[in-house]
């Protein structure tokens, strides 16, 4: 039995995607032909580089579905999708990405609609859906947590999670929502083993003239390929290393985030235990660093757990 490549869940035929996936991914139910060769990519980048509104140190290309012809394209502005191909030194980061994002999404996190896909010379890519754009292609108004707080991009590491709760507070319509979902991901960022959760990674996003959480973007396991970083690229509770449940409760306690509301949010990803290691367990897509992956999750439940 097949998986599909966007959700990772099986799939009754042989085709290698949902329909239903790829109609949320690109609005089509066919397979979009990637017109790309992984050797092209890093010119065809460096061609668009200036003109570029997402930025990041990893390369990615914006890419956009011409459905006259069902190809998808890089386009120097307009692109629809983020395309992330195989960085050589981060082996298997687009499946890692792809499986990462599918955990949180199990966990019912608001992930955009996402994807693996073979370039022309059969190498992987990420791809997903940009949320600062709306149906039309037209711009929806987004501000990460550097901008928010007033730093530069240079300086997305010094900071705390307690100035973006702050930050969510002080900004967001739908404040406590917004806060709960925040402290989620940082807890599920630190279970997977996300050390890079800098503030760039975080953004607010303009809905009807006010602002709300973003959909999640870049949770990926570097801790993979970078044993010795540190769990978490922003201080909590003064610290980066060692963090165990009393650190997030003090988060929590910090952005006077109910007792309850907080419990509720460790039970959820407590319980979801079974769930994530059922799935890491089937490794859907052949996943080499799976056991790697398998091991730091657990590591890492047995902290959120021993309080
Ligand atoms: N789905 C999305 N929709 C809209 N904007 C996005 C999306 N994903 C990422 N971005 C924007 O693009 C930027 C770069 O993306 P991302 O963080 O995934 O890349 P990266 O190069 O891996 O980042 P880093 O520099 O943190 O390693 C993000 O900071 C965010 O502003
Ligand atoms: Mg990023």
């Amino acid at each position: 039995m097949e998986h599909c490549l966007c959700c990772l869940k099986k799939i009754e035929d042989d085709f290698s995607y949902h329909k239903s996936c790829l109609k949320k991914l690109f609005g089509v139910e066919k397979l979009p032909f990637l017109n790309i060769k992984s050797t092209e990519l890093i010119s065809k980048i460096s061609e668009n580089i200036g003109r570029m509104s997402i930025s990041g140190v990893q390369i990615k290309a914006l890419v956009k579905l011409n459905k006259k012809e069902n190809i998808i394209e890089i386009v120097p502005s307009g692109g629809t999708h983020i395309l992330k191909p195989e960085p050589s030194e981060y082996p298997e980061l687009p499946q890692n990405e792809n499986i990462c994002m599918n955990m949180a999404e199990a966990l019912g996190m608001n992930v955009p609609p996402n994807g693996l896909f073979y370039m022309i010379d059969q190498k992987i890519c990420y791809i997903i859906r940009r949320f600062d754009r709306d149906a039309a292609g037209q711009k929806i108004h987004v501000e990460d947590m550097a901008q928010l707080l007033g730093l530069s991009s240079d300086s997305k590491y010094e900071s705390s999670l307690e100035k973006v709760g702050a930050a969510i507070l002080k900004y967001s319509r739908i404040p406590y929502l917004d806060l709960i979902d925040f402290l989620e991901r940082v807890i599920f960022c630190f279970l997977i083993g996300n050390g890079d959760m800098h503030l760039k990674n975080f953004s607010l996003i303009s809905i009807d003239g006010s602002y709300q959480l973003s959909p999640c973007y870049d949770f990926v396991s570097s801790k993979l390929y970078l044993p010795r970083e540190d769990e978490s690229a922003l201080t909590i509770n003064g610290k980066r290393n060692k963090l165990s449940l009393s650190d997030f409760a003090r988060l929590a306690t910090y952005l006077r985030v109910e007792e309850k509301s907080f419990q509720n949010t460790i039970n959820k990803i407590i319980n979801s235990k079974a769930l994530l290691i059922r799935f890491l367990d089937e490794n859907p897509i052949g996943f080499k660093r799976i056991d790697h992956l398998k091991k730091i999750i657990l590591e890492r439940y047995k902290r959120l757990e021993s309080e």
